[in-house]
């Protein structure tokens, strides 16, 4: 069982699986996270669980924001963890025009189906209210975001290196040292843009990677050796997910991946009983196709010319050995 699945995100709690699924959002309520669309791996799941029940467990308080939450998939998970006193805080165009074309090209590309009320619809689907939801461009979150008062941020609105960069620089006036970035599609061939954006933070800027996933990079701007070693320790507890230490220009990375789901054991079995009925139908077919070579050659031989004429030859002989008998 993973970190993530050990708690309920469902209005059924004792149901609740978080497998991806992609599910549209005119088919009602979600029932559970599988039921929102979204992009929003198991294994970051499991890792924004952890996170941010660390911080809890070190009684670290702040607030949280997410940079574009398209119809909450993330959101939902992050809501479940805002404390009392604490603000969760969603920035997304929704429904707005964007600022520029290219990233009004993005949103018509991407999120076309995107609405408010579908995001609003799901949310509420697992939280009793809404989060503070700032409908606009991720520019203006420090209109709303105070510095220094969040402990986790999620960058996943635009994928173009402008407004990545700039969201980047928004994080790090939110977050106090020691506080959390999450950034999306940092290494995806089609966002070469986040890329730039998240490795320049980290050369220039001062952004230390924790961790990173196939889909998300994990950093802080304080000190990264407290979160690796108590990830580390969890990660030896997880049979479900791989990872290793990388050393990256001298200081260590974190990788982790979900391990491919294994078949349950009934499943194999079913699976390898298949395997030899299959061969041993495979044998039998072969041995009737021997059998039927054979007497069709034995046809041939007694019905050839010399056969007969042997026949005729010996049938003298045989007859008085017949009658001896
Ligand atoms: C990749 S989706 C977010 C996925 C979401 N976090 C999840 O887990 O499913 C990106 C979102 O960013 C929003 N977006 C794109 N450009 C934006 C901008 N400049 N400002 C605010 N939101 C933006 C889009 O509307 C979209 O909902």
């Amino acid at each position: 069982m993973t970190y993530a699945s050990s708690f309920a995100l469902s209005p059924l709690p004792s149901t609740v699986t978080l497998e991806s699924r992609m599910s549209s959002p005119e088919s009602g309520p979600p029932a559970s996270l599988d039921d929102v669309k979204g992009w929003f791996p198991k294994i970051d799941q499991s890792l924004f669980t952890w996170f941010l029940e660390r911080q809890d467990r070190l009684g670290e308080t702040g607030d949280l924001v997410e940079l574009g939450s398209y119809l909450g998939k993330s959101a939902i998970l992050m809501g479940r963890h805002t404390r009392d006193g604490e603000t969760f805080t969603v920035c997304d165009l929704f429904d707005s025009e964007a600022s520029d074309h290219s990233n009004q090209e993005e949103m018509a590309r991407s999120y076309s189906s995107l609405t408010r009320t579908a995001f609003e619809t799901n949310y509420l689907a697992f939280h009793d209210r809404l989060p503070q939801i700032v409908q606009g461009p991720t520019s203006m979150i420090l209109d709303h975001v105070q510095p220094g008062s969040c402990r986790f941020v999620h960058v996943d609105a635009s994928h173009l290196y402008e407004h990545v960069h700039g969201d980047i620089r928004a994080a790090h006036v939110m977050l106090p040292t020691g506080g959390v970035i999450v950034c999306d599609d940092y290494r995806s061939e089609h966002t070469p843009g986040v890329s730039a954006a998240v490795w320049e933070a980290v050369t220039v800027d001062g952004l230390r990677p924790i961790c990173i996933t196939p889909q998300k990079f994990y950093g802080t701007w304080g000190d990264i050796g407290p979160f690796q070693k108590d990830l580390l320790n969890w990660l030896e507890k997880q049979e479900d997910v791989w990872h290793e230490v990388q050393q990256v220009a001298g200081q260590e990375l974190v990788r982790i991946k979900q391990k491919p789901a294994s078949k349950p054991k009934k499943d194999d079995q079913v699976r390898k009983l298949k395997a030899r009925l299959a061969e041993a139908e495979e044998r039998r077919a072969q041995a009737e196709d021997r059998l039927a070579g054979a007497r069709k050659e034995l046809g041939a031989v007694r019905n050839s010319v010399s056969f007969k004429v042997g026949r005729k030859a010996t049938a003298l002989p045989r007859a008085i050995r017949g009658k001896r008998k």
